[in-house]
Parts: C-alpha cells; sequence; structure tokens
C-alpha cells in the first residue's frame, strides 16, 4: 500500500460566497485555466461545505454555487478534461476531514490566522465548523492525493497545516501514504489588492464595492472603478524598486501585467515615465476585453441551470472514483474492520 512517489495531480477550491472578484479571477480561476492545458490530471471543488461555518441563507447558497460553476467555465476551465464538482456531493471529503480531526492538534489550529481574522473578538459564538475549517480543506486535498494546489498568499497557512496533517499521519502509522503537498502561489497576482486601499486585499466583503471588480461587472462599470481607483500623483517609474512605497500604483501594475500575460517588470519597461491619466485607460482596455466575455458567458451559462447542476453532478461522480479508494485504504491503515 504504500506509495514512494505520487503522480502528480491538482487540486484547488473556492467558496460559493457571491461576488466573485478581479482577485479571485487573477489569484485563482485564471491560472486554474492555464494549468489544464499543461495536461495534468486537475480537480476543481466548489466547496459549500465550507461556505456554511459561516450562516448561508439556502437559496443564496444555490445560486451562488451555480454561479460559481459559471465562473469557473467562463474562464477557461473545460469540465470534461477537468473534474469541477460541488463538494457536498462528495461524502468522502466530510469522512476524510472526521479522520483529519483526529490527526490534527488543538494547537495547530488554534494558530490559524484565518480563523481569528474571521471570528473576529466573538470566538465562542463561532461555528465548531470554522474552527475545523482547515482539516476539511486538508481533507480536500490529501483525499486525492493532490500533489500541488494553487492558490493565493492567504491560504498559504492552510497549506501547512496540510503537509503538517500529512506527515504526522504517515508517521504515527508508519507510512508513506499521503504526499507531502506543494501550495503553487506564482504569478503577479497573487495578492489583488483593494482599488480603494492598497494596503488591504481585494476581498467579497469589503463594504464598498468600488474596492473591487466583480466578474458579473458589465463593461462601463469595469472602467468607472479602474477610473476611479485609488493612485498617487506620480508617474509610472521605470523600476519595480520604486512601488515598493507607491502600494495603489504597484497594484494597478500587477494587474496589468496579470491581464497581460506579462511580468511586472516589461509593463514597467514599456509604460515607465506616463501619468496614471494615459495608463489608466489602458488598463481599463485590457480589464474589459479579457472580464467582459467572462461575464458575458457566465449570464449566458446561468441561463440553464439544469445543465450547470448535471456538469457538477458528472464531475462528483469522476471525483468520487479517485477519492473512495483513497479513504478505503485510509480506514485500512487506521484499523478499521470493513474497509
Ligand atoms: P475565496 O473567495 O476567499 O474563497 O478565495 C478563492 C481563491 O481566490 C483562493 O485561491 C484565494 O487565495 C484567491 N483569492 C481571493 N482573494 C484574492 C486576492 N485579492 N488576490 C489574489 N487571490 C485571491
Ligand atoms: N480555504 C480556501 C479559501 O478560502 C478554499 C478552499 C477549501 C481550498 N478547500 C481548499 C483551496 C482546498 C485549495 C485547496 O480560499
Amino acid at each position: 500500500m504504500a506509495e514512494a512517489a505520487h503522480s502528480p495531480r491538482v487540486f484547488s477550491g473556492i467558496q460559493p460566497s457571491g461576488n466573485l472578484h478581479l482577485g479571485n479571477y487573477l489569484g485563482a480561476l485564471k491560472r486554474f485555466a492555464e494549468t489544464q492545458e499543461t495536461g495534468v490530471q486537475s480537480i476543481y471543488c466548489v466547496v459549500d461545505l465550507h461556505a456554511v461555518t459561516v450562516w448561508q441563507d439556502p437559496d443564496a447558497l444555490r445560486h451562488a454555487t451555480r454561479e460559481l460553476t459559471a465562473g469557473f467555465i467562463a474562464s477557461g476551465l473545460d469540465p470534461e478534461r477537468s473534474i469541477l464538482f460541488n463538494q457536498s456531493q462528495v461524502p468522502e471529503h466530510t469522512q476524510m476531514a472526521w479522520v483529519f480531526n483526529c490527526v490534527a492538534r488543538m494547537g495547530w489550529m488554534k494558530r490559524m490566522t484565518q480563523f481569528k481574522d474571521k471570528a473576529g473578538k466573538h470566538a465562542e459564538q463561532a461555528s465548531l465548523g470554522l474552527f475545523a475549517y482547515p482539516a476539511l480543506m486538508a481533507a480536500d486535498i490529501l483525499v486525492y492525493h493532490a500533489t500541488h494546489v494553487p492558490v493565493g498568499e492567504d491560504q498559504k497557512q492552510h497549506l501547512e497545516l496540510t503537509q503538517e496533517i500529512a506527515r504526522k499521519f504517515n508517521h504515527d502509522f508508519g507510512v508513506e501514504f499521503f504526499p507531502i503537498t506543494e501550495p503553487v502561489i506564482e504569478g503577479a497576482a497573487t495578492r489583488v489588492m483593494s482599488l480603494r486601499d492598497g494596503g488591504k486585499k481585494m476581498s467579497k466583503s469589503d463594504p464598498s464595492d468600488m474596492s473591487r471588480i466583480n466578474l458579473t461587472d458589465d463593461a462601463d462599470t469595469i472602467a468607472k472603478k479602474i477610473r476611479k481607483a485609488k493612485t498617487d500623483p506620480e508617474p509610472l517609474p521605470e523600476t519595480l524598486k520604486e512601488l515598493d512605497t507607491r502600494p495603489e500604483a504597484r497594484n494597478l501594475v500587477n494587474i496589468y501585467a496579470a491581464l497581460a500575460g506579462q511580468s511586472a517588470e516589461a509593463v514597467l519597461a514599456e509604460m515607465g515615465g506616463r501619468p496614471f491619466s494615459e495608463f489608466k485607460p489602458l488598463l481599463a482596455d485590457l480589464a474589459v476585453a479579457q472580464l467582459a466575455p467572462i461575464s458575458t458567458e457566465m449570464g449566458r451559462l446561468m441561463q440553464d441551470v439544469a445543465e450547470i447542476d448535471r456538469i457538477l453532478a458528472r464531475g462528483a461522480e469522476r471525483a468520487r472514483e479517485i477519492a473512495a479508494p483513497i479513504l478505503r485504504d485510509t480506514y485500512r491503515i487506521m484499523g478499521m474492520v470493513g474497509a
């Protein structure tokens, strides 16, 4: 049963909690579609069970699950070549999560900064699920023996915990069963910042809609948000170093780079010396050219929710074919009779 080497397999997940934005697109969706082109087996999950760690209105959750699925497909993910499904249709995730609840230590979980951020001052009122969230995330990944997980910078700590869980399980049972999964945090836009405050992450929960570009925004709205994005009075510099003290300018350059598929250095080599009054319209054109077709396609796909549901069900079936034997092996290693 011991596996010496694990063949490459990519897994990633996004919560269906509404307001898909440019950060999700550049930090996640766009890169998922690119990964698919490398030919590595890729599994993408709409993590509805993670979403309900905080209250979700049932109708809104249903809508957000389908809309996110449409967002994946509109961003270039092919549900035939990759596997695309929602988490609750594959019960092996929660079964594996229980195992990991028993592997992870309280001390490890208490160090998770996302819990502290999300629970805030009301940790006593937070759900037990919110606390256990990273163990379910480790299960999402390891129930497929995934070797690589593309995510944004904010998920790094959870990936380290996933590695710790895999190491402890392997060590405790004397096996080389779970891979030590690598986070893949790459590209110019692993941390897209708010358009209103270069010190804050672009986020679906920001009360100001002007702070983010939503994937459902139309062309005029996208252009307006970029025009009004906060900047400073200086023109663009020639070198990246000079952006260190200019977070808003750096963010717009990074966004341009990620949309254009260039490095930030290359963008500055071309744009250095130009004022924002020239750069912003170019950025707006680029953003509209890339995002408007995605939003149109999402709208089209959402006209036929039965088809979206069929795609998710088929994806779940394919996912289970991989997850079920890995869960069974896990149980067997642990001494569960009947596995
Ligand atoms: P979330 O919507 O928080 O579940 O995030 C879904 C995916 O998008 C994860 O891979 C995040 O790391 C990524 N992501 C979220 N916000 C940003 C951002 N502002 N910049 C880059 N990536 C992001
Ligand atoms: N925690 C991730 C986020 O908030 C979502 C997620 C759940 C995930 N399970 C995952 C990401 C597994 C990568 C792999 O963005």
